[in-house]
């Protein structure tokens, strides 16, 4: 099975003001795409041709580093479309709200922490919120690592790779990472993971 490049789930101007045409453009277009071409022409003959995407992306951690770096990237690119959509970051479904509080101590703790997780992530990556052991934890990973790697399930992830706000908040991380979180999250998806992954 090789790698394709899905659409978006919805037009490029339905995320503004919090991120432009102009960034999904890019960003779909041009960065997501250079993850599935460079992943497919490296999973070509490897003992990986074939597998899915996750046992892949688990598979080439740690022993195939150019393979890992784009299949896992292309993994994350997936769902971060889909953790995004218009007029979002409203209501949590609650069964998984039940579930923050519980194990992180309210939402807006949550919250906090997860931007915090995401401005003091070093250089490229991404915060996360992932199922671990039947419990949510807050994690930062580098580059195009996920839980995944770390035997957890990822439910929600914020790229905070710079092609991903530069051009709508220049240097402004904590400003990007806030806007994801109060106005585009899709808690649905979210919850769907969550339902899966439990
Ligand atoms: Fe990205």
């Amino acid at each position: 099975m090789s790698f394709t490049l899905p659409d978006l789930p919805y037009s490029y101007d339905a995320l503004a003001p919090y991120m432009s045409r102009e960034t999904l453009e890019y960003h779909h277009d041009k960065h997501h795409l250079a993850y599935v071409n460079n992943g497919n022409n490296l999973l070509k003959g490897t003992e990986w041709e074939g597998k899915s995407l996750e046992e892949i992306v688990k598979g080439s951690y740690g022993k195939n580093a150019g393979l890992f770096n784009n299949a896992g990237q292309h993994y994350n690119h997936l769902h971060f479309w889909n953790w995004l959509k218009p007029n979002g970051g409203g209501a949590i479904p609650g069964e998984l709200e039940k579930k923050i509080v519980e194990d992180l101590g309210s939402v807006e703790k949550f919250k906090e922490d997860f931007v915090q997780a995401g401005v003091t992530q070093f250089g490229s990556g991404w915060a996360w919120l992932a199922v671990k052991d039947g419990k949510l934890v807050i994690d930062k990973t580098p580059n195009g690592e996920s839980p995944l790697v770390k035997g957890a399930t990822p439910i929600l992830g914020v790229d905070v790779w710079e092609h991903s706000y530069y051009i709508d908040y220049r240097n402004r991380r904590p400003d990007y990472l806030k806007a994801f979180v109060d106005n585009l999250v899709n808690w649905e998806y979210v919850a769907q993971l969550y339902s899966k992954a439990v």
